[in-house]
């Protein structure tokens, strides 16, 4: 019997994009990105389980937690249960054949279809924890080739493998590390409603056709105030292309936007791809004013604070 871990909890953070700025579609159908993102304290837990051994690969995934808006899925197109299935192709690959047949578990702390990065940040942990399991047996994969299957997942899962304050280019999946002093402040306001990335995406590129709408520019004004660690510069800097189309599909965002900041945010903006509104606040006490008067007003189907940077995927001890 092979000498795998029989049991592994892995943990990865959602996160906010501070500046995402969005480029033209190219020919694979991604759009050229840059994009700051800062991993939040919102997280998901992803378990996995030993349950027998054979040909290896995923027998049951189960979620448990889910808020806002839309399912979470619990087969093959689950992208916690795809990075299982590469990890262990991935040691197949290298000739292991006796691979664990595993059970996954979720556990969502992270908006379901928020625009938050919860389905990579799943597959971050997914990756992280299968590793784990087959690291006593077989050795481990390494970094650099956890980080390739990370980008074959998707867009934000390398960011949510690594964490903190990165800017991103490309698809959003080239990294560097940015200078960030201090600790943000930050009311989610869920929508009960998902938006889909790709019709999110999509309406950018038709409302871009269709008329000249601004641009996000240069990361200068966001990198600086971050370096300063100045929150109200910070807020002044957030900026997101997707908000003009994620507004434009649920026009109800418009007025979590101006509730919140007539509550007293520094600023509001759309998270991702939405359609959760994510609200800088100067300190945690204005978030939790900002929080009970989103409420209040009915905008919002649940809301949640939260604290950012926090960390990249890790197992938990
Ligand atoms: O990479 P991921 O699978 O998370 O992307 C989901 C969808 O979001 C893509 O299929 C594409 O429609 C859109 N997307 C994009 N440009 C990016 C990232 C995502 O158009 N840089």
């Amino acid at each position: 019997m092979v000498d795998f871990l029989e049991h592994v909890d892995a943990v990865a953070h959602g996160k906010v994009n501070l500046h995402l700025g969005v480029g033209d579609v190219r020919p694979d159908g991604y759009h050229e990105l840059v994009s700051v993102f800062q991993s939040l304290s919102v997280h998901d837990e992803v378990s996995v389980t030993v349950v027998d051994t054979g040909v290896g690969g995923v027998s049951s995934l189960a979620v448990r937690g889910v808020g806002g808006g839309g399912g979470v899925p619990t087969d093959n197109t689950n992208l916690a249960w795809r990075a299982v299935d590469l990890v262990v192709g991935a040691y197949r690959d290298r000739g292991h054949r006796e691979l664990p047949v595993v059970d996954v578990g979720i556990r969502k702390g992270i908006p379901v279809a928020g625009g938050m990065a919860g389905g990579s940040a799943d597959a971050a942990a997914a990756l992280l924890a299968a590793e784990a399991v087959l690291a006593p047996a077989y050795g481990g994969l390494g970094a650099a080739a956890l980080r390739e299957l990370a980008c074959r997942l998707g867009s934000d899962v390398p960011f949510t493998l690594v964490g903190g304050t990165m800017l991103g280019t490309g698809r959003g999946e080239q990294l560097v590390p940015v200078l960030s002093r201090g600790t943000y402040h930050w009311v989610l306001a869920l929508n009960s409603k998902g938006l889909s990335t790709p019709v999110v995406f999509s309406k950018l590129d038709q409302m871009r056709a269709e008329r000249e709408l601004p641009r996000a520019g240069g990361t200068e004004r966001i990198l600086a105030a971050l370096a300063r660690g100045d929150v109200a510069e910070v807020a002044d800097a957030l900026v997101n292309d997707l908000q003009a189309p994620a507004t434009s599909l649920l026009p109800a965002l418009r007025r979590t936007l101006d509730a919140g900041k007539r509550a007293g945010a520094l600023a509001g903006i759309v998270s991702g791809s939405g359609p959760t509104c994510a609200f800088l606040c100067a300190d945690a006490a204005a978030a939790a004013e900002v929080a009970d008067a989103l409420i209040d007003d009915g905008v919002t189907s649940a809301v949640t604070t939260a604290t950012g940077p926090a960390a990249g995927a890790y197992i938990k001890g």
